[in-house]
């Protein structure tokens, strides 16, 4: 097929529409006027692109200012990337690829230095040097085999308690903030976020949804939304008779919320069993129970996809759990700026990047470089795939030592 050519530029007043419909029919999904008119008022018309063959609009891109939390944990403002999309008539022709190398143009003029999405299937994003650095689990436990260990700390002094929908969104909401500040992987939310939250509460007839908090001294520490439903769930033993909590997010910002929290929906009357959505793969419920078979992984996926722009100032802007020195050369091919040697050197867990002549120690592409940016992922690993190749010998498990950071980075918005 005849590759087409296509202008990609920013969006004109009059485009607007043409985008939300491209959206649409790229994502092959019908959006209610309210969403259409929402994905259009939301655009950031500094950093949206279309792609457009002649006058027809073929392929957007919508990019954001978000903030990212890395390694300190350090929040860090990041190009966020979504409404990705390209009209069936027009794919494989190379119109991402464009889209793409105009968004990470403009980012590297703009001073940006990461850039992050969430993708629809995993194929897409490697070849643009994107990597995998957040992963999520889902988990189910079974309530009829789930005790829980006796707890070797102080009892906590808290309580958890009940919200209606209506008060709910503005408490989660901060203690989301303050809690996403603290986990690397996590990205800030909008407000209309949790308003959306709270508005899927509990239709008549349909799953009840409940809104928990931890709170302690006067303070909401940590919260959990569920839905409790019919269960017809095969994996849970007690099976259709009963019902089955469904964890939608839980969010903490201490250890005695996370612990009451874990034990209050561990201890639901009339469920079964909980199912969670994305959850981290370092799971502390894990912890708590007697029989840690309780609780079965029963999803495994990638989270954030991350692609550094600028890798001195990416580099930077996170901090690092060990002192130490790295040479690696980066090969980049959608980022040309990027490619070559750069010398690492951290002390007292800030780095210092700069580019160098000296001789790399480890050459790796920029997807595995992004792959370990937010301190999951294993440069180790990358070598044994042959993704990283080392020229001196325990280079690799070098670079994990300096890179690697607790807890393991976890997005629950991607
Ligand atoms: C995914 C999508 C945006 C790709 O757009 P496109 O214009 O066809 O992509 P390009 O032609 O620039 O492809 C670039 C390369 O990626 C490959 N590629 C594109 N889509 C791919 C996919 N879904 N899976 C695997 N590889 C893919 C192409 O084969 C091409 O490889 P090559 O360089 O070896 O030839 C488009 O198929 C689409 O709109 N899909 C539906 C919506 C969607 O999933 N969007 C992504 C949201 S995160």
């Amino acid at each position: 097929m005849r590759p087409a050519v296509v202008e990609v530029r920013r969006l004109g007043e009059h485009d607007l529409d043409a985008f939300a419909r491209c959206v649409e029919t790229g994502f092959a999904v019908r959006f209610t006027q309210a969403k259409g008119d929402e994905l259009v008022a939301g655009l950031d018309r500094d950093r949206a692109l279309g792609a457009f063959d002649g006058l027809e609009l073929v392929g957007t891109l919508a990019g954001y200012e978000a903030e990212l939390t890395v390694p300190g944990p350090l929040c860090t403002p990041v190009l966020s990337l979504a409404e990705i999309a390209v009209l069936p008539t027009h794919r494989r022709r190379g119109v991402l690829t464009s889209l793409l190398r105009h968004a990470f143009d403009a980012g590297h003029a703009r001073g940006d230095r990461l850039c992050v999405l969430a993708s629809s299937e995993g194929g897409i994003y490697g070849r643009f040097g994107f990597g995998v650095a957040t992963t999520y689990q889902r988990y189910a436990l079974d309530r009829s085999v789930a005790s829980l260990v006796e707890p070797a700390g102080a009892a906590a002094h808290g309580r958890v308690v009940l919200l209606e929908p209506s008060l709910a969104a503005g408490a989660l909401a901060l203690v989301f903030d303050a809690a996403r500040r603290a986990r690397a992987g996590e990205l800030g939310r909008p407000p209309a976020y949790f308003e959306e939250l709270v508005s899927t509460a509990s239709d008549a007839g349909g799953p009840v949804r409940f809104f928990a908090f931890y709170e302690e001294a006067g303070t909401l520490d940590g919260y959990a939304v569920y839905d409790v439903a019919p269960s017809v769930d095969p994996d849970l033993a007690y099976g259709p008779a009963r019902r089955v909590a469904m964890l939608e997010e839980c969010c903490t910002t201490s250890d005695a919320s996370y612990s009451a929290l874990f034990t209050y929906l561990v201890g639901l009357d009339l469920t079964s069993g909980l199912r969670t959505g994305d959850r981290p793969v370092d799971e502390p419920l894990r912890y708590m129970l007697a029989d840690p078979r309780a609780l079965r992984t029963t999803a495994r996926g990638d989270g954030l996809w991350v692609r550094v722009l600028d890798v001195p100032g990416a580099l930077e802007a996170r901090r690092y759990g060990s002192d130490g020195r790295s040479v690696i050369e980066l090969v980049d091919a959608s980022c040309p700026w990027n490619a070559g040697c750069y010398a690492v050197e951290v002390a007292r867990g800030v780095a210092r990047v700069e580019p160098t002549r000296a001789a790399a120690e480890l050459t790796l592409d920029a997807g595995a470089l992004a792959t370990c940016y937010l301190g999951g992922g294993s440069v180790t690993g990358l070598r044994t795939a042959g993704r990283a190749v080392e020229h001196v010998a325990g280079a690799a498990a070098r670079l994990d030592a300096l890179l690697a950071w607790r807890p393991e980075p976890f997005c629950s918005t991607a």
